[in-house]
């Protein structure tokens, strides 16, 4: 089933935590600042920014600390509804691979982001249909 519609004002309100993260990004390397806002489906908002790494492989990705925060505030595991992805500057910035896969495992959220033809929305399974998942294979039936 995809994800339901988040309203405007909601988006608004995601749109202003992920701008505000984005301001606390530590960048000094790419000099590209990354801000994240995810809604849970209890009504909570979690904000994150890029934290890079001289090691660079050690950089963390805004989206990926905005989710780790929500688990953090949480009892049990959050179910993500939407989450709204902004930069500074400004530039197409779809969520990365790894960032969609752990989207992947709090649900089926809204992805806002700016696309090559400006900013959209879709649900996180059109941008990764076919997630990392480990379970025991189905049955075969016997032919
Ligand atoms: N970055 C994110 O924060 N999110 C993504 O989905 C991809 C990239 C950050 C990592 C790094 O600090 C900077 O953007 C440049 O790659």
């Amino acid at each position: 089933m995809p994800p339901a519609p988040i309203d405007e004002s909601t988006w608004q309100a995601l749109g202003a935590a992920a701008e505000e993260a984005s301001g606390h990004a530590y960048a000094p390397y790419s000099r590209f600042g990354v801000g994240a806002a995810v809604l849970t489906s209890d009504g909570k908002v979690f904000a994150g920014c890029n934290v890079e790494n001289v090691s660079y492989g050690l950089t963390i990705c805004a989206e990926r600390n905005a989710v780790f925060s929500a688990v953090t505030a949480s009892d049990r595991r959050p179910e993500l509804v939407a989450i709204y992805i902004t930069s500074d500057p400004p530039m197409v910035a779809p969520p990365c691979g790894a960032c969609r896969q752990v989207l992947a495992e709090f649900g089926n959220p809204q992805v806002s982001f700016i696309g090559e033809k400006g900013r959209c929305t879709m649900p996180l399974a059109e941008l990764l249909p076919v997630p990392f998942v480990s379970r025991p294979t189905p049955p075969t039936r016997p032919t």
